[in-house]
């Protein structure tokens, strides 16, 4: 039997969403620093900031695969190692090339975090609270983001600044290594590799003993077919589901959150703030984050996850317009733009931000989850570095007009969940596999 009880295991699976989140967080305040002691370029600035992406694309390409191969927990363990390592190599980085190897290698671990965290606490979870469990990913994100922001505003213009910034995340590494050396592999991965006698113990006790039997059997009879990893990405049972999620990873980011998110406290400057108000202005932002997201753990398995979407899609869309079309300068524009962008940020947080790292845990066959997960993940990390790398010089170039783009986008995501995505809530992992297929095989008839 494993050593510590049910709340830790699901806290220690999740924990891997708060480094996530703080190593994405941290650079936008840490960049002010790094740039007075090592004399960016506005080229080298953008490639500090960008090279996590970068990393973290390679991280969602090999986690799932590894995952699938080595087990959920292993993976984890190892992302943990390569957290601990990025913050202590870009802590004591001696150059921008250093500093821009550490970051890449710091994305790596952010990368498999963000595809493994949703697997391995999808695969724990009861399917009653499934979503609410799943949640947790994504507010351990805005936890980590808080942390960073608050990390950022504490330690500015202290010696050593932004190495203490980056550093810090080693100590959330070292929690996950420990972490996850007293959590259990997931029981779904075990049974698929013939090691029933130890999932059953597992399950025994995350279920307290009821309805194993039904789960175990459940889950053998999904297993039945031989595994053959991107080849099945193909077939077409798998078709539907690679389709929605693939949509689900590239809309979230081409509704523009990550531009809004990165530049608000710039924004906030833009619109008289001086800028430790500025700051403080995005500490704000980011507890107002924390506590939606709390409010979308509570409704995701209540409202489902198709409603929230489409909600998400038109608070985005609105402010977004909103955004674009208040022109001209003075007071009034600028408390509209505020309010605009929290509450562009609010909806977002409330249920794209959320809902499609959870739907991306649940759509996929067991048999493709790794590698499923592995292209989407990839996918989104590829549309979040497109958007953030040409965010700057379009908005140059069209100023706030180019928010309406976004929106745009964000009515075209409306019909595509209104269209393809199925409603997961309630239903076991096992049922929402087996209703894709039989959707995959009415297209096919
Ligand atoms: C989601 C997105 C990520 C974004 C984060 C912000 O997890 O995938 O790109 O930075 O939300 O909360």
């Amino acid at each position: 039997m494993h050593k510590i009880n049910n709340g830790l295991i699901y806290f220690f699976g999740a924990l891997g969403g708060l480094l996530f989140g703080y190593d994405t967080g941290v650079i936008s305040g840490a960049i002010l620093f790094i740039d007075k002691e090592l004399k960016l370029t506005t080229f080298t600035t953008g490639i500090v900031v960008s090279a996590i992406l970068l990393g973290a694309m390679i991280g969602a390409a090999v986690g799932g695969t590894l995952a699938d191969r080595y087990g959920r927990r292993r993976i984890v363990l190892a992302a943990a190692v390569t957290f601990c390592i990025g913050a202590l190599g870009c802590a004591v980085s001696w150059n921008v090339g250093s500093l821009i190897f550490f970051r890449v290698i710091l994305g790596t671990a952010v990368g498999g975090a963000s595809t493994l965290v949703p697997m391995y606490l999808s695969e724990l979870a009861p399917a009653k609270v499934r979503g609410a469990l799943s949640t947790l990913n994504q507010l351990m994100i805005m936890i980590g983001i808080l942390l960073a922001y608050t990390i950022n505003y504490l330690f500015a213009n202290i010696a050593g600044d932004w190495r203490w910034m980056l550093g810090f995340a080693f100590i959330p590494g070292i929690l996950l290594f420990f972490g996850m050396l007293l959590a259990p592999e997931s029981p779904r991965w075990l049974v698929e590799k013939g090691c029933e006698n130890r999932a059953r113990e597992i399950l025994n006790q995350l279920r307290h003993g009821i309805g194993v039997d039904d789960e175990i059997s459940d889950i053998k009879l999904t297993n039945d077919q031989p595994h053959s990893g991107y080849r099945d990405l193909f077939a077409d049972w798998a078709r539907p589901s690679l389709i929605i999620g693939i949509g689900l990873a590239v809309f979230q980011q081409v509704i523009g959150c990550n531009t809004v998110l990165y530049y608000a406290p710039t924004t906030f400057t833009k619109v008289g703030l001086g800028s430790s108000a500025a700051l403080l202005g995005t500490i704000g932002i980011g507890i107002v984050n924390v506590l939606v997201t709390v409010l979308a753990v509570w409704l995701m398995d209540r409202a489902g996850r198709r409603k929230l979407l489409m909600i998400g899609n038109v608070g985005m869309s609105v402010s977004l317009f909103l955004m674009a079309f208040t022109s001209g300068s003075g007071a009034a524009t600028s408390i509209m733009t505020v309010i605009s962008l929290s509450v562009y940020i609010m909806f977002f947080s409330l249920t794209w931000g959320p809902v499609m790292w959870v739907l991306l845990g649940e759509i996929f066959p067991l048999r493709i989850r790794g590698v499923a997960l592995g292209v989407s993940g990839v996918i989104n990390w590829f549309a979040n570095l497109m958007v953030s790398l040409t965010f700057p010089s379009l908005f140059a170039r069209f100023g706030t007009a180019l928010f309406s783009v976004y929106a745009i986008m964000g009515v075209i995501a409306f019909i595509f969940v209104f269209c393809m995505v199925p409603e997961t809530a309630g239903k076991s992992l096992e049922q929402i596999e087996a209703s894709l297929r039989s959707s995959s095989l009415r297209n096919v008839d």
